[in-house]
């Protein structure tokens, strides 16, 4: 008898990323972040941007032989509305003043019109850090509103709503072991 598939699943238009892609794409990066890093003699900084990152931040700290250490923040942009301005909302931050010496690397799920990460890279650029470099797992380069190219990315993807991996629609989905194109009529219905 084939195994029931979740409801969470049944939301999925289909998949984008398989979990046997997340995984190679992660590997990848990890291989990629810790070339860059490993001759550096500095300390490395993992900065985890909730919450969609916290899978892939996982996934990839786990495949890093470095010494790394983890920090976290929550930041969101003000959106379309407030274009003019660009600005992001701090909700959590970084409780440390020890950043001229270290390398921080900001870890996204995801890349869209790419205010977020400009304006917080700029933001801890501010703040003295000896480097600030960023990793995504997803760019969508179709939607970008600011220029911004990440150091390190895991795949271009076009402008789908996705979901799973960290993403989520309402905060539903985050748990889907990988990557799904969310079906239209989930978020049309109203
Ligand atoms: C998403 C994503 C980025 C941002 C990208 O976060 O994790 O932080 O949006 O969009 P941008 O390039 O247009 O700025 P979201 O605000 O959905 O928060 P979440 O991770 O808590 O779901």
């Amino acid at each position: 008898m084939d195994t029931p598939i979740p409801a969470l699943y049944n939301d999925c238009a289909y998949t984008l990323v398989s979990t046997e892609q997340i995984s190679r794409t992660v590997d990848r990066l990890a291989a990629e972040i810790q070339a860059t890093y490993e001759n550096s003699g500095r300390r490395l900084v993992m900065v985890v941007i909730l919450k969609g990152s916290m899978p892939f931040a996982a996934d990839l700290m786990k495949r890093l032989t470095l010494p790394i250490e983890l920090e976290f923040m929550k930041v969101s942009s003000y959106g379309a509305g407030t274009k003019s301005s660009g600005e992001i909302k701090v909700s959590l931050d970084l409780n440390r003043d020890d950043l001229q010496d270290i390398d921080l690397l900001v870890v996204e799920d995801i890349i869209d019109s790419g205010r977020t990460l400009s304006r917080l890279t700029q933001l801890l650029k501010n703040r003295n850090a000896h480097s600030v470099r960023t990793c995504t797992f997803l760019d969508k380069p179709s939607r970008r509103e600011v220029d911004f190219v990440p150091d390190f990315c895991g795949a271009t993807i076009p402008d789908e709503f996705v979901i799973g991996y960290g993403l989520d629609y309402n905060e539903k989905y985050r748990n889907l072991p990988f990557v799904g194109v969310l079906k239209r009529e989930i978020y049309e219905k109203k």
